[in-house]
C-alpha cells in the first residue's frame, strides 16, 4: 500500500517535470531561434535580444502567448534588417502568428519553412526585396498574406486556394507571371495584384473586386478590365505609370507628414480653447436641466395650460396602460414615471431622452418619440417585433412602451457607462483617460453582435436604421450595445432626413430606404470613427464634418499608413496589426455598392479573428516594453 502511493507520487511528480521542461524547451528553442536569426540577419538598428533578458517581457518586437511560454508575434518593421532570411532560423518558430518584417531589405528568397508555419495568422512582409518564387506551402489558417513591394517571380502558388481564411492578399509591385488561380473569396475583402505581368483572364469570383487591383498586368483582360478579345490589347501605358507611381506616393507621405505634424499643433491648440469655452457653456446649460423636465411638463399638464405637453394625453383610466415587456422585472405605472425627477440625456434623432430615477433601485431612460406616423395597432405590432429581436446580451433591453394620441414613449434601461460617442469625443485634451484599445476592439465586436443578431431575428427586412456611436451604449465592463433600433420604419421620414447623413448608405439618400446592407455600411463608418478618433456628425464646437470613408480612403491611399489611427491609440504598441485589420473590415462595410458590403454575420466573424482567444493580448507586456522604447521599432 505504502509502496504504491510513494510509486504513484514518483510518477507524477515526473510526469510534472516533463511537462514544466517541455514548456521550457519551448521557450527555449523559440529563443534560440530568434537569436539564430539576429545572428545571420545585420540590422542597422540594434536589438536587444540577449540571454540576459526575458525574451517575452524585454526582447523588442516579441510577444509571446498569455502564460509567456511562446514566442506569437514578431514586429520588426523598418529596423534596417538586411540580406536574406535563413531557414531553420524563424521557421522554428512553430506557435507563431503574426510576423512582421516589413519595410527592411530583406532579399533573396523567402525560406519554404516560414510561411508554412502551421499556426501563422497574418504576414507582413511588404517593402522588402525578396526575389524568387513564392513557396508553395502555405499555413492553411493565413488571413492576411501581403508580399507586395517586393521582386517575387513565378506564378501565384495554386495552393493560394487552399487558403480558407483568406482576407487580405496583396501582391502588387512584383514580377509574378501566369494566370491568377481561383480563390476562396468567403472571407476575401481585400486584394490588389496589380503591377504585375500576369496574363490570361479574371477568375470570375474575383470580378467584383475594383479595376486596381488588376491594373498593370498588361495581358490580363476581362471584368473589370478590358473584356478578352482574340487578340489581348497591350496597353503600355499601364506598365510605364507603375515606376512613377510609386516614386509619387513615396513622396506625397513625406510631404504630408510635415504638414500633418503642424496641423496637429495648431489644431490641438485650438482644440484647447475650444474645449474651455464649451465646458464653460455645458456648466451653465447643465444647471438648468437637473430640475426635473418630465415633472414640469406633468405639473402643467395636469393644470391643462399647455395640451400639448407631456402627459397631458393621457386619460385617468389609462394611467396604467404602460405594456411592459415579458421578462421585465420593474413594477411601475406610468404615473409614477411622470412623478420621478428626470434629466434630459439628449435629443436624438426620434425625440428626446430623459434619464427617469424612480427610486435608487430603478433608473430608466424615458424616449418621447415624436413624429411616429403609424397608428396605434400598427405601432404595437411593431414594438412588439422590436421586443422579440431585442433579446441578446448586445441590445440595450427595450423594456415598455406606451401609446396614445399625443404621446409616445419607449423605456429602456440605463446605462450608467454613456455611450461610444461620449467615451471618443468628450473632453478630447483635457488629460481624460482615452478608451484603449482593447475596448475599442470589444466595443465594436459587441455592437456587430447585436446588430447581426437583430438582422437575423427580425427577418431580412428588419433593420437598424440608425446605427451611428451615440446609440452604442457601454456596460459596465465596456461591452457595446445598440440602442434605438428598428424606429425607423415607424417614423415619418422627414424627421431624420438630414440628420446623421455622415453614417448614411450613398443609396438612402435616394431611395429614402434602408436595408440590413445600409446598416453594414453604417456600421462601417462607425469603425473607422473608432480607428481615427473623427466623428461623422458635428460635434458641439466643431463646425467642419469630414467624410470619414472618403477622407479614410484618400489617406490609406498607398500603403496602410499609421496616419488614420486616432492619436489616442498611438502609444499603445503592438497593435498597429490589428488596427490595419479592422481598418480593412471597416473600409469593405463602407463599399459604394450595396452587394459588395459584407452580411453582418461576416463583419462579426472577421472582427473575432482579428484576435483570437488565447494569447494575442499583449498589454501584459505593455509597460515593460515602453521602458526601453528606444530598442523599439517605431514607425
Ligand atoms: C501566360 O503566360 C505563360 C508564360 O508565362 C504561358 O505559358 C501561358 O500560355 C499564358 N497564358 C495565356 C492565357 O496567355
Ligand atoms: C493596389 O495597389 C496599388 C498600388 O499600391 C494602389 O494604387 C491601388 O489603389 C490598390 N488597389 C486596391 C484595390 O487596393
Amino acid at each position: 500500500m505504502k509502496l504504491q502511493s510513494l510509486l504513484a507520487a514518483i510518477v507524477f511528480l515526473i510526469s510534472l517535470l516533463s511537462v514544466f521542461l517541455n514548456v521550457i524547451a519551448d521557450l527555449d528553442s523559440d529563443r534560440q531561434a530568434l537569436l539564430d536569426f539576429a545572428e545571420s540577419v545585420p540590422h542597422i538598428r540594434k536589438l536587444n535580444w540577449n540571454l540576459a533578458l526575458p525574451v517575452c517581457k524585454s526582447w523588442a518586437g516579441i510577444a509571446c502567448n498569455e502564460d509567456g511560454t511562446r514566442v506569437i508575434a514578431i514586429h520588426l518593421p523598418a529596423v534596417g534588417l538586411f540580406g536574406p532570411i535563413p531557414a531553420n532560423s524563424i521557421g522554428k518558430l512553430d506557435a507563431l502568428k503574426v510576423l512582421s518584417l516589413r519595410a527592411n531589405y530583406l532579399n533573396g528568397s523567402v525560406p519554404s519553412d516560414l510561411l508554412s508555419i502551421p499556426s501563422l495568422q497574418s504576414v507582413y512582409l511588404q517593402h522588402n526585396s525578396f526575389s524568387g518564387d513564392i513557396p508553395v506551402s502555405l499555413s492553411p489558417r493565413i488571413g492576411v498574406l501581403d508580399l507586395s513591394f517586393n521582386s517575387f517571380t513565378g506564378e501565384i502558388p495554386p495552393t493560394i486556394k487552399n487558403l480558407t481564411r483568406l482576407s487580405v492578399l496583396n501582391l502588387q509591385f512584383n514580377s509574378l507571371t501566369g494566370e491568377i488561380p481561383s480563390l476562396d473569396t468567403l472571407r476575401l475583402t481585400n486584394l490588389n495584384l496589380s503591377y504585375n505581368m500576369l496574363n490570361g483572364s479574371v477568375p470570375y469570383p474575383l470580378q467584383k473586386f475594383p479595376l486596381t487591383s488588376f491594373v498593370g498586368n498588361s495581358h490580363l483582360c476581362g471584368t473589370p478590365l478590358n473584356s478578352c478579345s482574340s487578340s489581348p490589347s497591350p496597353s503600355p501605358a499601364a506598365d510605364n505609370s507603375a515606376i512613377p507611381e510609386k516614386q509619387k506616393a513615396v513622396h506625397s507621405k513625406k510631404l504630408s507628414t510635415g504638414i500633418i505634424a503642424a496641423i496637429v499643433v495648431v489644431v490641438s491648440i485650438v482644440m484647447f480653447l475650444l474645449v474651455l469655452v464649451i465646458s464653460f457653456c455645458c456648466l451653465k446649460k447643465k444647471v438648468s436641466h437637473s430640475t426635473s423636465i418630465i415633472k414640469e411638463k406633468v405639473a402643467n399638464a395636469g393644470r391643462s395650460e399647455k395640451p400639448e405637453d407631456f402627459g397631458s394625453g393621457v386619460p385617468d383610466a389609462e394611467k396604467n396602460k404602460l405594456v411592459f415587456f415579458e421578462g421585465c422585472s420593474y413594477s411601475f405605472n406610468l404615473e409614477d414615471l411622470l412623478r420621478a425627477s428626470a434629466e434630459v440625456l439628449g435629443k436624438g434623432s426620434y425625440g428626446t431622452a430623459y434619464k427617469a430615477v424612480l427610486d435608487e433601485a430603478t433608473i430608466v431612460v424615458v424616449k418621447r418619440l415624436r413624429e411616429v406616423g403609424v397608428a396605434k395597432k400598427e405601432f404595437e405590432q411593431h414594438m412588439e417585433i422590436v421586443g422579440r429581436a431585442g433579446r441578446h446580451p448586445n441590445i440595450v433591453p427595450l423594456r415598455a412602451y406606451y401609446y396614445s394620441k399625443d404621446e409616445k414613449l419607449l423605456v429602456n434601461e440605463y446605462m450608467p457607462a454613456g455611450s461610444l460617442s461620449a467615451a471618443l469625443h468628450d473632453n478630447r485634451c483635457t488629460g481624460r483617460t482615452p478608451l484603449d484599445w482593447d475596448s475599442r476592439l470589444k466595443i465594436s465586436q459587441g455592437a456587430a453582435k447585436g446588430i447581426a443578431h437583430i438582422h437575423t431575428e427580425g427577418g431580412v427586412k428588419f433593420t437598424h436604421g440608425n446605427i451611428k456611436s451615440s446609440n452604442i451604449l457601454l456596460t459596465r465592463d465596456l461591452d457595446g450595445c445598440i440602442s434605438d433600433f428598428g424606429l425607423t420604419p415607424i417614423m415619418n421620414y422627414i424627421s431624420f432626413k438630414y440628420r446623421c447623413a455622415g453614417y448614411r448608405a450613398p443609396e438612402v439618400i435616394e431611395t429614402r430606404k434602408g436595408t440590413q446592407k445600409s446598416d453594414v455600411y453604417s456600421f462601417g463608418v462607425l469603425l473607422l470613427e473608432m480607428l481615427t478618433g473623427k466623428s461623422p456628425l458635428p460635434l458641439p464646437g466643431q463646425d467642419e464634418v469630414v467624410d470619414l470613408p472618403r477622407w479614410v480612403r484618400s489617406v490609406v491611399r498607398e500603403e496602410w499608413t499609421a496616419e488614420v489611427f486616432d492619436v489616442e491609440l498611438l502609444k499603445y504598441q503592438n497593435i498597429e496589426e490589428e488596427m490595419v485589420q479592422m481598418l480593412q473590415i471597416g473600409l469593405a462595410c463602407v463599399a459604394k455598392v450595396p452587394d459588395m458590403r459584407p452580411a453582418m454575420g461576416e463583419v462579426v466573424r472577421m472582427i473575432e479573428e482579428i484576435r483570437q482567444p488565447q494569447g494575442e493580448t499583449r498589454p501584459s507586456s505593455e509597460d515593460s516594453r515602453s521602458k526601453d522604447s528606444n530598442a523599439q521599432t517605431p514607425e
